[in-house]
């Protein structure tokens, strides 16, 4: 297994569809370890394959110590809606609102290639959401308003010039916590739930 470099907001590669998979190949298992490590290194709750450079259309995801790969994911129910705070592995230090259902069922195919069906709610079902918009090409940000999309991209001016080629690096075993709001899971059971970076 191997931590990977994450890919950040301006590599064009999270801007394309990604294309779903005829098998789930030893390569694809590969792929879905080394996400599983890049994700916890990165200390995020999902990640998409293009976020690591990947055109395959596979995502991984932890929420509740639930870990859970998904392949040709797709939505086949949903309804809800709740508001709330999103961060995004490709785009440190930027964070909003965005919309999404509260309820949804999803079909995939797991990583050892079975087919199954699975209802998710809340925090988990945002986080699909999220992953399935990275395999469209479409990231967090373009939900914002105009005005809070120009706020953004100032604020990511600056922020950018610490990932050359759009490149995040990440070192096994160090802690990746966010600058600006950096907090242990468990180091304050009393402190507000952090906004999830997915
Ligand atoms: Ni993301």
């Amino acid at each position: 297994m191997a931590v990977l470099d994450i890919r950040v907001l301006g590599d064009p590669i999270l801007r394309e569809r990604t294309e779903a998979l005829r098998a789930v190949t030893d390569e694809v298992r590969a792929l879905v370890a080394d996400m599983f490590e890049t994700m916890r290194a990165a200390e995020g709750i999902g990640l998409a394959a293009p976020q690591v450079g990947r055109k395959e259309r596979v995502f991984v995801m932890e929420v509740d110590d639930d870990p859970m790969a998904m392949v040709n994911p797709e939505i086949i129910e949903r309804e809800g809606s709740e508001r709330a705070e999103e961060g995004c592995l490709s785009i440190p230090e930027i964070f909003g609102d965005v919309d999404r259902a509260t309820r949804i069922v999803v079909r995939a195919l797991d990583a050892e290639g079975n087919p199954f069906e699975v209802e998710l709610t809340d925090l988990a079902a945002r986080c699909v959401q999220h992953e399935l918009d990275h395999l469209d090409g479409k990231l967090f940000i373009d939900y914002m308003s105009l005005i809070k999309r120009k706020f953004t991209a100032r604020k990511w001016e600056k922020e950018a010039v610490n990932y050359p080629g759009f490149i995040r690096k990440l070192e096994p075993g160090k802690a990746h916590s966010r600058k600006s709001r950096s907090r242990s899971k468990s180091a304050d059971p009393a402190a507000p739930p952090f906004e999830p970076e997915l």
